[in-house]
């Protein structure tokens, strides 16, 4: 499946990713900036911080629906402003529905 990652100066990165890897994963080991994932994807540093495009959300899912609060919390503490499309790149796996996946590298992660 192919992702689109928009960086934080817009530039564009389409990567050929892995069933199963994690939307976090796959921006680090592509060298997509602004994905900074300081604590490697355990749900405690809310520096994977991305805006999942509009035509998507409904697909990837919201982070409040998901039954672990903690991804809210960090969310509502993340340094760029969190919107309805706001997720932890982490928290989000890979699938070949995912194919077309855009998301938006917040523009600050600390
Ligand atoms: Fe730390 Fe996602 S990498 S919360």
């Amino acid at each position: 499946p192919t992702i689109t990652y928009i960086d934080p100066d817009g530039v564009k990165h389409e990567i050929d990713a892995h069933v199963g890897a994690t939307v976090m994963d796959t921006a680090v080991k592509n060298g997509v900036p602004g994905v900074v994932a300081e604590c490697g994807g355990f749900l405690s540093c809310a520096s994977c911080h991305v805006h999942v495009d509009d035509a998507w959300i409904d697909k990837v899912g919201r982070a409040e629906d998901s039954d672990d609060e903690v991804e809210c919390e960090l969310l509502d503490g993340a340094m760029a402003e969190r919107t309805p499309g706001s997720r932890l790149s982490c928290q989000i796996t890979v699938t070949d529905e995912l194919d077309g996946l855009l998301v938006r590298v917040a523009p600050e992660q600390f």
